[in-house]
């Protein structure tokens, strides 16, 4: 543990090497990126961007979580206005605007604007967390842990220091998390905000125009935008929900620049990318080619199939799995990208080849003996867990979507409580069985289950590595709809009668449903026989990645290294640059609205212009939409700020192009480009489409 002390100090010594790849830490900026980022047009400081004395642009950013777990942002969002508007991707915004909207209401298909601050309609659970300040807390944790030992000490010792912080920081929340593969340690204090509003988002066909069809690609038209507003207690602090918080005031706001972008400009996008895995060994990239990506592709494939004729089907049926599909997908075609990518590149080879070099330069140092031969046995040891694993959760407990709610359910039923408790236990449970049937449809779903079952035992995985209550050779459509006959959860009326007279006797009832013991068998199944030796492999793998990094930061010490995203804050520069996507063709960096039209197809539903887009474009001509730069981003990073050279915001990243997907394995620069939204563009919609001039009012233009 000692060791990460010497690291962190030989960092230090390391001398800037090539731009574009590299999401940085906000706090070591001035020590390693501001010099290069000048270099590339930048005109502010590291202190405007990071700062703890006084405002600075970092106070702008918000991550978007979920209450429970604040610290995993799924999205990132800028605020625009001293009132506290947030500007975010329509995308991350999609799951509220589906929650608010109904047949009465189809805030999806038809845009939500709030003529005014009482109109905004409020998101329980989301939160919005700002960027304190952070630590190097490496030293720290390693004198507070002894030198031979590792994990358990190493947990208490991040949770002795994460409750001291919060204590003496009365108000915040803290979060340590490792970097550089766990061989440093940050920490972030944050200001955690729980009343979050949604204020405006436009139609889906302007939205998310050119739905799945388009994600992950270039050109792209999408007005990926929607607004959301923060509002705090009477002293400006984090308060729960109430009709009377006020909007919060920020520190600073980000400034609009109505000036635009061009080709060759720079640009800075702060964020909070999810994860990243850039330093792992061939092994493993080339397990996930040939193994993990392609199932889980053709599970989620299986799935989508179901999903997507039900939504064409029905226009209440499209509304509910509307955000469920979209999720599906993403990934869907996400991993297709990756898995194309890290071929075309030889990503596999590229890395081999580092480890060819590694071996020979360890040949003499004891600490890296056998180091990537270990690699090489423990991805051989773990790929048949690993394949186990994937059917066991994307086929099993997340195939259907009654499984996940039975395991939330069920987890509860688990505690039931005395009598003056239960109405409330009951009312609570109500709810959430409330929330779920909003959305789901239970013929949809038995297909899934069906088809799920079906994929499982024909995947050709052999006995060992499937669970005894999914192995079945006969009809499965029968058993799926046998399964669902018997069980409570699938049917709305049976479970609140269920509920409302729940006890011990009921609860071991509803256990030994056919449907419930299914799915206790396959978490039996990954409890005893796949997670713990995988576990055991994991555990090793950790420790060898601790070595890893330290063996390449020895043999490359002219590299600047930049460590994996991990939902923390980071700041990626780079220049807006179109890029030659395959033989022959080149793409431009700038799409407009002239594209949207060349699109237009009112048959096909991704391309199906709104009317009145359509007008508009007749009455303003032509102008931008979206485009592309040579930022680093990944999944977290949507909604991100996208800056000029003076700081001043030009765009939102909503998404990264098909060539360039491999990006959190293998990044290259010649072909990785993240996409945003044109600022312009999000204006026009606002002030032209929506006619909310008063939002546009809020903020600031410059020129
Ligand atoms: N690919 C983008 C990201 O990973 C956008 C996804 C939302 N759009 C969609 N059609 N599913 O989040
Ligand atoms: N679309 C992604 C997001 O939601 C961004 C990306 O993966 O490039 O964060």
């Amino acid at each position: 543990m000692k060791k990460i002390v010497t690291i962190a100090l030989s960092c230090l010594l390391i001398i800037p090497a090539r731009a574009d790849e590299g999401m940085w830490i906000p706090m070591l900026l001035e020590k390693y990126t501001i010099e290069q980022m000048r270099q590339a047009g930048f005109k502010l400081s590291a202190e405007d961007i990071y700062d703890i004395n006084k405002a600075s642009l970092k106070d702008a950013v918000v991550g978007l979580g979920r209450e429970g777990q604040p610290f995993h942002h799924f999205c990132t969002g800028g605020i625009i206005s001293d009132d506290g508007l947030v500007v975010t991707n329509h995308h991350c915004s999609h799951a509220l605007i589906q929650a608010h909207s109904s047949l009465e209401h189809n805030y999806l298909r038809d845009g939500f604007w709030a003529r005014d601050k009482r109109e905004e309609l409020a998101n329980p659970g989301i939160t919005a967390s700002i960027l304190v300040r952070m630590e190097d807390v490496t030293e720290q944790l390693a004198a507070a842990i002894p030198d031979d030992e590792r994990d358990e000490p190493l947990r208490d010792a991040i949770a002795r220091l994460t409750r001291e912080t919060e204590k003496n920081n009365p108000g915040t929340r803290a979060s340590i998390k490792p970097y550089f593969n766990g061989t440093q340690y940050f920490l972030s204090i944050f200001k955690i905000y729980k009343d979050v509003r949604l204020v405006g988002a436009p139609p889906s066909a302007i939205g998310s125009f050119g739905g799945d069809t388009d994600n992950w690609a270039w050109p792209r038209h999408t007005g990926d935008f929607s607004l959301l507003r923060v509002y705090a207690g009477e002293d400006n602090e984090p308060a729960a929900y109430s009709g009377k918080n006020r909007p919060y005031k920020p520190a600073t706001s980000f400034k609009i620049a109505t000036g635009g972008v061009n080709e060759g400009d720079f640009t800075v996008v702060f964020g909070y990318p999810g994860t990243t895995r850039e330093y792992l060994p061939s092994f493993a990239i080339d397990q996930l080619v040939e193994l993990e990506n392609p199932r889980k592709i053709k599970i989620r494939a299986d799935k989508l199939a179901i999903v997507d004729r039900a939504m064409e089907s029905d226009e209440l049926l499209r509304i509910k799995y509307s955000a469920k599909a979209a999720g599906i997908a993403n990934s869907w075609k996400k991993w297709q990208g990756e898995i194309k990518g890290l071929k075309r590149f030889n990503s596999a080879a590229e890395k081999r080849e580092l480890e060819n070099r590694f071996t020979d330069w360890a040949r003499e140092k004891p600490a890296y003996a056998g180091l990537v031969e270990r690699y090489r046995d423990l991805y051989a040891a773990s790929n048949d867990y690993t394949l186990a694993l994937v059917y066991a959760t994307e086929a099993g407990t997340r195939g259907a979507e009654i499984m996940a709610f039975i395991s939330q359910l069920q987890a509860k039923f688990s505690r039931l409580p005395d009598q003056p408790a239960l109405a409330a236990y009951r009312a609570a449970l109500q709810a959430e069985a409330d929330a779920f049937f909003k959305d789901y449809d239970v013929d949809t779903d038995r297909q899934i289950l069906a088809e799920m079952l079906r994929l499982y035992n024909t995947a050709g995985l052999g006995d060992r590595w499937i669970p005894g209550v999914v192995t079945f050779t006969g009809d499965h459509e029968r058993l799926a709809a046998d399964l669902f006959e018997k069980s409570t959860f699938t049917d709305p009326a049976k479970l609140s009668r269920a509920i409302s007279t729940l006890d011990a006797r009921r609860v071991a009832r509803i256990e030994r449903e056919p449907l419930s013991l299914m799915l206790a068998g396959i978490n039996n199944f990954l409890e005893t026989t796949i997670i713990p030796p995988l576990r055991e492999i994991q555990l090793e793998l950790l420790e060898l990645d601790k070595s890893w990094m330290r063996g390449l930061m020895e043999m490359q010490p002219e590299r600047l290294f930049y460590p994996d995203a991990n939902s923390t804050f980071r700041v990626a520069f780079g220049k807006v640059a179109g890029y030659e996507a395959m033989d022959a063709v080149y793409y431009n960096p700038v799409t407009t609205l002239a594209g949207i039209m060349q699109k237009d197809n009112p048959l096909v539903h991704d391309y199906n212009v709104p009317p009145r887009l359509r007008a508009l474009h007749a009455e303003s001509g032509n102008i931008p939409v979206c485009f592309i730069a040579t930022n680093h981003t990944t999944g977290g990073n949507s909604g991100s700020p996208v800056l000029n050279a003076s700081g001043h915001l030009v765009g939102l990243n909503f998404d990264r192009a098909w060539e360039g997907v491999m990006s959190d394995y293998s990044y290259h620069p010649e072909i990785c480009r993240n996409i945003s939204v044109d600022i312009r563009y999000v204006l026009f919609i606002i002030d032209k489409y929506a006619g909310a001039r008063h939002l546009i009012d809020e903020m600031t233009l410059v020129r």
